[in-house]
């Protein structure tokens, strides 16, 4: 350990893990800025696992070489991977969804489930079994999203494939991810996620964990208002209540709102950071935080959102810095502020002079 505590060091003094997603691609060679900036984190995720990447063209036929490839990537640099996602209604693939018979369906989705944890049996350490279960828009009283799998088998696919996924990794961390619950008019979107995972339970469905994405002020075109660090930590804490384990999946800042100026807006970013893990740090059911990517410049702002839906990003010049490191991988006040605020919590837990340790703003 170097003079500075890292922030996985900072993390694990109050028993939480520190990741990122860092966006491989496949067979490349990362800058070596990178691989250091990599070094603050004991987790990785990796979106190499969704369902259309891993049999894109039909059923069995497998497309296995990304995620091995990520698999042993994240062995050999000793980080716990989480499998993103198992099931999610923006990667199934075709073949799939052109399925009508709802007990072809089901035998597809136990066959997938069971195939790609058993694949990676003591090797993934958390899987999102299903991401973005709610979609309270779609107008049901359950507030269940209306999706292709919703539509075969009501709420029972999830029954289905944490069964599955239990069954071929009984170790893994087995997770139900949903987005949209950080900010203050999403109420209703935290009631509902509340409900299903208290319904879950009650049937001993096998689900481990539940996590909060926390794309903060991401603007999904539904009501948001401003973020709500406090309801965020209450949610947590009645999850941590039915037995669960918390997990914060993808936390990024989402800067589009915040002042032009990038020295403003660098630490409006940082700001946001503080005040949400502020709120959550003490949460005793929360195991694992996990950033959305690793420098700002893949961030899905600048590359997926960019793309799918240019009207979201200000202008064609617009680059998003919502990371805890810049496009060169070197620390942003974001990363500080992380920083002081788990040393603040490492304090306030242990009382050590290991506080002498903690990184300071640059
Ligand atoms: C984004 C990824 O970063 C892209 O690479 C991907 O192709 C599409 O989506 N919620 C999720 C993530 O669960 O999978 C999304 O990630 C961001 C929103």
């Amino acid at each position: 350990m170097n003079s500075q505590a890292c922030l996985r060091e900072l993390a694990a003094s109050i028993g939480v893990s520190i990741g990122c997603q860092p966006d491989l691609q496949a067979g490349e060679r990362l800058p070596s800025a990178a691989g250091e900036a990599l070094r603050e984190f004991d987790a990785m995720a990796s979106n190499a696992f969704h369902w259309c990447a891993l049999q894109p063209e039909g059923p069995g036929l497998w497309e296995w070489s990304r995620a091995d490839a990520v698999v042993d990537w994240a062995e050999t640099r000793g980080m716990a991977l989480r499998g993103h996602a198992l099931l999610w209604y923006q990667m199934l693939p075709g073949w799939l969804t052109e399925c009508s018979g709802t007990r072809t369906v089901e035998r597809h989705l136990r066959a997938h489930v069971a195939a790609v944890v058993s694949r990676y049996r003591g090797r993934v350490a958390s899987w999102d079994v299903a991401n973005e279960v709610i979609m309270i828009p779609d107008g049901r009283a359950d507030g269940i999203r209306r999706d292709f799998l919703h539509h075969h088998f009501g709420e029972r696919y999830l029954d289905m494939a944490f069964e599955e996924a239990a069954a071929a990794d009984p170790g893994a961390e087995l997770v139900l991810n949903e987005a949209l619950l950080t900010h203050r008019d999403q109420e209703p979107q935290r009631e509902a996620m509340l409900e299903l995972v208290g319904r879950l339970v009650g049937r001993g469905v096998p689900l481990g964990a539940c996590g909060i994405q926390g794309h903060l002020h991401w603007d999904d075109l539904q009501p948001m208002g401003p973020l709500d660090a406090k309801a965020t930590a209450r949610l947590l804490h009645h999850l941590g209540g039915l037995g669960l384990a918390t997990l914060v999946t993808e936390l990024d800042v989402f800067d589009a709102a915040f002042p032009p100026d990038q020295e403003e807006r660098d630490a409006a970013v940082a700001g946001t950071y503080a005040e949400f893990l502020s709120a959550i740090l003490a949460e005793p059911s929360l195991r694992s935080i996990v950033f959305w990517g690793l420098g700002d410049e893949r961030s899905w702002y600048n590359t997926y959102v960019r793309r799918v839906l240019p009207d979201r990003i200000p202008g064609g010049e617009w680059r998003s810095r919502p990371l805890l490191f810049d496009g060169a991988y070197h620390r942003k006040p974001a990363y500080f502020a992380v920083a002081s605020t788990l040393r603040k919590f490492m304090l306030r837990r242990n009382g050590t002079p290991q506080a002498q340790a903690a990184p300071v703003a640059a």
